[in-house]
């Protein structure tokens, strides 16, 4: 097999979006238009990557964190001239693969078997076409009998042309020599004054050269994001893409339409997603879960047997056996032992939970470090901030913190204590002992008016 170069065309403006963002930018699910192709070209092993940026460079450029080479297109003068910018990261003896930036359904099989077959064949140009009931805005592919002729852009397409229903999908591999030879004999003599990639087609067949044209049969694989209409199409395919393949490796998703799961989350066996909930980033989920409804779980890891309702998780660890919500927050950095509840209206944030640890109600735990068999009576708050710096309070085992406490951080409340309902915490409270702050309570007789 020779050397594969993937070059992506993202340098457009995207005008049919009606929107201030470059079009590739736009999100399906957690990923930019842009990222599902850059994970194609990486997938299928290209041994590098060339975008073309142009609209927007900064901003399309600071969205890849892949390691790509951007050729940059000042000008948009055609998907033809994208390539002629790209000529100087071309290599001569390579396969190079065309993909747009605004194709996210394609599979990287569908790519990866293309550029085999166009590697084994004897061809210079090999592309990939599909057949459409209304291919209005696509190029027509025409054809003398079997052979392959040329590619007519529909704005430049004859009356008898428009009614060819066999259309090019924008997915071309060419012989890395060959392509930028014949970008030096393409115009822009065409009824968008622009250099067109197709019109190499003929360019190489004139040369006495094979062009292989493969008719595909999905043609939805190929949908080109034009319109928001569009995009959203294309993120129900990925939606049920993804939740068929986690429902058919043992995960239970009872309302698909409503839940929107991200191609990098796993989840173990039996566990069961219910409506309303996203799942996204990295996230981990192990078996025999419940989370949702109305959750969202971003870059979590999740072991067996834990239940999450109506809350909100982002990029933390929750071990066995746990409870959450309905109503929790659990934010950033939090360490989660075995058998924890974390109850309604509860938020916790870069802190560390010990084994059998409960707090059911009203609280905020924030930047503390608390261990095992702890109970965190209701409207329990870690005063972490004072206006300029964040300070821990740490919490030893089986300390029981009484309601509607403040913990006045740094602290430690050390283990077997209790802390008395109502108290401001505001130094040690040694081991075994009860601390209790708040003022005597007195009656004042005969009061009422
Ligand atoms: C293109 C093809 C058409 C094909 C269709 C499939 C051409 C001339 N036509 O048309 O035959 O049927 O795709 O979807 O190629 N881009 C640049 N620089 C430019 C112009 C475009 O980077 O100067 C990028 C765009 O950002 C986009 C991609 O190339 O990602 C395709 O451009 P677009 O304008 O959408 O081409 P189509 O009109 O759809
Ligand atoms: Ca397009």
């Amino acid at each position: 097999m020779k050397n594969l170069q993937t070059v992506i065309l993202a340098g457009g403006k995207g005008s049919r979006m009606k929107s201030n963002l470059p079009k590739v930018l736009h999100t399906i699910l957690d990923k930019t238009l842009l990222d599902y192709t850059i994970s194609n070209a990486k997938n299928i092993n290209s041994e590098n990557i060339i975008v073309v940026v142009g609209h927007e460079k900064e901003l399309v450029e600071n969205s890849i964190s892949t390691n790509v080479t951007f050729a940059y297109q000042k000008e948009q003068l055609g998907t033809g001239h994208a390539l002629m910018i790209s000529s100087e990261y071309i290599d001569d003896d390579s396969n190079v693969l065309i993909i747009c930036g605004d194709t996210p359904l394609l599979e990287d099989s569908t790519l990866l078997d293309f550029v085999e077959s166009h590697n084994n064949s004897n061809n210079a140009l090999t592309l990939i076409s599909i057949k459409l009931d209304n291919p209005t805005g696509y190029g027509r592919v025409i054809r003398n009998g079997n052979n392959v002729l040329k590619i007519v852009e529909h704005k430049d397409a004859e009356h008898d042309e428009l009614l060819i229903n066999e259309v090019n999908t924008g997915v071309y591999c060419f012989n890395g020599k060959v392509l930028k030879d014949a970008l030096k004999e393409i115009n822009n003599n065409n009824a968008q004054g622009e250099y067109y990639l197709p019109d190499t087609l003929e360019v190489i067949l004139k040369k006495g050269l094979n062009v292989g044209v493969v008719l595909h049969s999905n043609n939805e694989e190929f949908l080109g994001i034009n319109t928001k209409v569009q995009l959203s199409s294309a993120t129900s395919v990925m939606q049920s893409r993804i939740n068929n393949d986690l429902m058919l490796k043992g995960a239970i998703i009872e309302s698909p339409i409503s839940t929107f799961i991200s191609k990098d989350v796993t989840i173990g066996i039996d566990t069961i997603i219910k409506p309303n909930t996203i799942i996204y980033g990295t996230t981990s989920i192990g078996n025999d879960c419940v989370i949702g409804p109305n959750s969202t779980i971003n870059n979590m890891e999740i072991k067996n047997n834990v239940h999450i309702t109506n809350s909100v998780c982002n990029d933390s660890f929750i071990n066995n056996n746990c409870n959450v919500g309905p109503f929790a927050y659990i934010r950033p950095k939090c360490t989660i032992g075995e058998n924890v509840k974390i109850g309604d209206f509860v938020e916790i944030k870069n802190s560390t939970i010990g084994n059998n640890t409960k707090a059911s109600h009203l609280s905020y735990i924030g930047d503390a470090k608390l261990g095992s068999n702890i109970n965190i009576g209701c409207g329990t708050i870690t005063v972490n901030y004072d206006g300029v710096n964040k300070h821990v309070t740490t919490i030893e085992d089986n300390v029981f913190v009484g309601c509607n406490s403040n913990l006045i951080a740094p602290v430690t409340i050390e283990k077997n204590s209790f802390v008395g309902a109502g108290t401001t915490v505001t130094k040690t409270v040694t081991s075994n002992s009860l601390a209790i702050g708040r003022s005597r309570q007195k009656n004042i007789s005969n009061w009422i008016r």
